[in-house]
């Protein structure tokens, strides 16, 4: 059985994210989604909610587990019995940041490999910090993120304009 673990911040998650995951569970018998806490950036939704959002954007995909952690990916990755690390790529300008994550990672368990997949043409230029932005400045994020996010953002903008 092999496990796969696709980390991120998913703040929150995006149809980019989900076309990733989506992928990563057609190659792997088992993907475990994990969202991270203690993320450098500061994050709009709680992690449990971020998770919630998770559960509930890939509840048809049925080798799908979702949960977080603290502290380092690669302990997350060891105790889960992963395999590899996937991660998305949009552009070029990813891949300086990813490579950098990826050789830290192997140097700290060299049992697990990354895996790098080329996010879908239509999503490339889609990140989970442009969509905030949209969301806050009152713009549509229909079919860049799931209906049920884009409900959440509506109300958690509105929230905090009040
Ligand atoms: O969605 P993001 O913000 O690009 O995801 C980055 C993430 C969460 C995968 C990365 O910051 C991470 O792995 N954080 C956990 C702490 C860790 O293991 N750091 C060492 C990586 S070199």
């Amino acid at each position: 059985m092999a496990r796969a673990i696709v980390p991120g911040s998913f703040d929150p998650v995006t149809n980019g994210h989900l076309d990733i995951i989506e992928r990563a569970a057609a190659l792997f018998d088992e993907v475990t989604v994990a969202v991270a806490s203690s993320s450098p950036k500061s994050a709009l939704f709680g992690v449990e909610e971020r998770v919630e959002m998770l559960r509930e954007a890939s509840s048809h995909l049925p080798n799908i587990s979702v949960g977080s952690f603290e502290g380092l990916l690669v302990e997350y990755a060891r105790a889960h019995g992963a395999i590899a690390i996937v991660r998305g790529l949009r552009a070029v300008s990813d891949f300086e940041y990813e490579l950098q994550m990826a050789l830290m990672n192997r140097r700290l368990a060299p049992d697990i490999e990354t895996v790098f997949m080329m996010t879908g043409a239509e999503y490339s230029y889609l990140s989970s910090s442009v969509v905030k932005e949209i969301a806050r400045l009152g713009g549509s994020v229909e079919g860049l993120v799931p209906k049920s996010v884009g409900q959440r953002l509506r109300q958690k903008v509105g929230l905090q304009q009040r």
